[in-house]
């Protein structure tokens, strides 16, 4: 059984009323007497792993300063690094980590889809990433050993960065707060807010809980590509009112005005925007971890859950759904699946939790609907029969 920590000495109404997107919010000893799921060995582990996205950042003591370097990193890349001020960072360990995932769970007070992962850090004594800012909002939990953030209060409008180093280090950063986490203490940091964290002992290990808030440009080349897709490609500009000028330069505001409307009414449509929406922010930049489906059919899975086999949620696979007054469209990791309003207590128990609506998975055998969609899901890899 994995052991499930609980977010405490926290509201979440009034942190998001009062912090979320807004200020810094240090939570003494949010996870009380933390117990870290997953310690430098297994951490070490996973960035020898070629399919996770890990790095070192060695400020003193490589081959230039603020070296930046890429895994997968073996046991010696460890051995020979120095003694101090290198940190070691990868991204996703929620994703190889079941305890990990079940604790970005206690996060879910804020909707899935703006959550990215879990990135941990180790680093040894002075190891630090630089003085820098993120554009996501950030819990940073302290897991193992002690360290010291300095962060700034005002968020920083505009890049302005070091020129020739490989990591993107603040020209100018004056803290106006200083820090030290201990282990369970959890420091929350809106966008943009300029912050160092710099490890005070040799085994310093910080999970930062990820957001994501898509940019416009990125909205646009997605949406834009989407519809490129979709739209009908023989829908053309034509003008048969055409009538006579002598101004055989001048694009007329007639013209003009018959573009912008062909603009309007193909890429504004609202009821598409919402169903590739619901694609875009549930897509999977780990494609790699994500699982093969399994064939099941509906008898083998109604008997396999009956005889006691623990079906999960692939950690891989990102849910979330749009309601509206007839239908669902619910969304894994970019795949749409559209279901009468009668299954909303099911969808929300498929995305509420990763493990704990095991609970209620024998109740639910009798509806057909059920069984029917999890065989889909399980068919597509985002549910898997597991004996943990
Ligand atoms: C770290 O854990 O060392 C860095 C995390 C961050 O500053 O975003
Ligand atoms: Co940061």
């Amino acid at each position: 059984m994995i052991f499930k920590q609980t977010l405490s000495n926290f509201d979440p109404k009034k942190f998001l009323k009062l912090y979320w997107q807004k200020k810094p919010l240090l939570i003494k000893q949010g996870y009380p007497a933390f117990r870290n799921p997953l310690p430098a060995k297994k951490l070490l582990a996973i960035a020898g792993n070629p399919t996770a996205e890990a790095r070192v950042i060695l400020e003193k003591g490589g081959e230039r300063a603020w070296e930046l370097r890429h895994g997968p990193f073996t046991k010696n890349t460890f051995k020979r690094l120095p003694s101090s001020h290198w940190t070691l960072l990868v991204q996703g360990t929620n994703h190889w980590n079941k305890a990990l995932q079940l604790l970005l769970e206690d996060f879910y007070f804020i909707p899935q889809w703006r959550i990215e992962d879990i990135m941990t850090s180790f680093a040894v004594r002075g190891g630090n990433v630089g003085a820098h800012l993120d554009n996501y909002d950030v819990f940073l939990l302290q897991a193992e050993g002690r360290r010291e953030w300095r962060i700034g209060t005002k968020p920083i409008l505009e890049d302005d960065f070091l020129p020739d180093y490989e990591v993107k280090l603040l020209k100018h950063f004056a803290p106006t707060k200083t820090f030290i986490l201990e282990p369970g203490d959890i420091l929350y940091l809106p966008p943009r807010i300029a912050h160092h964290g710099i490890a005070l002992d040799d085994n310093c290990i910080t999970h930062s809980v990820g957001f994501r808030a898509p940019a416009l440009p990125e909205i646009l080349d997605d949406y834009l590509t989407h519809l490129m897709c979709a739209i009908d490609p023989n829908l053309r500009y034509a003008d048969p009112e055409l009538m006579l000028s002598k101004e055989s330069g001048l694009i007329n505001p007639k013209a003009l005005n018959k573009i912008i409307q062909l603009i309007q009414k193909n890429i504004n449509n609202p009821a598409q925007i919402k169903r590739w929406f619901g694609q875009f922010v549930t897509q999977n930049k780990y494609s790699q971890l994500l699982q093969a489906g399994e064939e099941i059919t509906l008898s083998e899975l109604k008997e396999r859950i009956n005889t006691g086999e623990q079906l999960l949620k692939n950690a891989a696979s990102r849910f979330s759904y749009i309601k509206e007054a007839k239908k669902i469209f619910l969304y894994a990791n970019g795949e749409e699946y559209i279901l009468p309003l009668s299954m909303l207590p099911i969808v929300q128990l498929i995305t509420a939790k990763t493990a704990v609506w095991q609970k209620e998975l024998p109740k639910m055998l009798s509806y057909k609907k059920f069984l029917e969609l999890l065989v889909e899901l399980v068919c597509a890899g985002h549910f898997y029969f597991s004996d943990v």
